[in-house]
């Protein structure tokens, strides 16, 4: 049976079930919520990193001067993977959007070297932190008529339990990581051991342990 004949199957015959997120109901979206974190970060001099740019929807809708944009095929100002960035990069960044390969262990190392090359008083967002159903979070990607999130709820997972970092989801566009450092000595676990085969029915286990909050508290936490 070939790949996409067996997802299909699982899905017909599980029990886990999908998530009616209502995202279309929401409001508000990432560009909102990195637009609040920039504003409150310098503005227009906000230095702001975005891994992963494609059509520059973000990118060019963020307000400041000082932009890098990281993606290998479009969009940003840097065609590069994100890995190659950080390994020759020196600078300090105040708002970070983390939105390149959506593969658990490449969101997980694109997270701790934001952390290194974060100033103290900034800010770390992620996109597709929840996803609906199995499809959309299956890995690899199947088929390309509805989002994907990948499989980064489970970095989402070992960022719930860090140390010295506060972490939310904001229930907007897909689910939006927002985080920031509380301390420099920080650390995050690593459960790939346990999660990396897991599926949707692990998200779902996993999901009242998940720190959701409302666009609201989300702006309030920022204030
Ligand atoms: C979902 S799109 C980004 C959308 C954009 N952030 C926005 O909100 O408008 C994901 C992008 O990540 C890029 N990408 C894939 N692997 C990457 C990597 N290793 N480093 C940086 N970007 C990567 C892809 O080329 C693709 O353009």
């Amino acid at each position: 049976m070939d790949l996409k004949r067996s997802i299909y199957k699982k899905i017909y015959n599980s029990k886990d079930g999908s998530i009616d997120w209502k995202w279309s109901e929401k409001g508000f979206n990432r560009i909102a919520l990195v637009n609040k974190l920039v504003s409150k970060t310098g503005g227009l001099n906000c230095n702001y990193l975005e891994i992963g740019c494609d059509q520059n929807e973000l990118f060019h809708s963020v307000a400041s001067y000082n932009k890098i944009g990281v993606d290998p095929a479009s969009g940003g100002t840097h065609k590069m993977a994100s890995d190659d960035f950080f390994e020759k990069n020196t600078k300090k960044f105040d708002v970070v959007f983390i939105d390149g390969l959506h593969e658990y262990q490449q969101v997980r190392r694109d997270a701790l070297n934001s952390l290194k090359y974060l100033n103290d008083e900034g800010w770390i967002a992620f996109h597709d932190f929840l996803p609906a159903n199995y499809l959309e979070q299956h890995m690899p990607r199947v088929g390309k008529g509805w989002p994907w999130t990948g499989d980064c709820w489970k970095l989402a997972y070992e960022l719930s339990q860090a140390e010295g970092l506060e972490f939310k989801i904001v229930e907007i566009d897909r689910g939006v990581g927002l985080m920031r450092k509380i301390s420099n000595d920080y650390s995050v676990p690593d459960l790939s051991e346990s999660l990396l085969k897991s599926e949707f029915d692990k998200f779902l286990e996993i999901l009242d342990k998940l720190p959701l909050c409302s666009f609201d508290e989300a702006i309030k936490l920022i204030d």
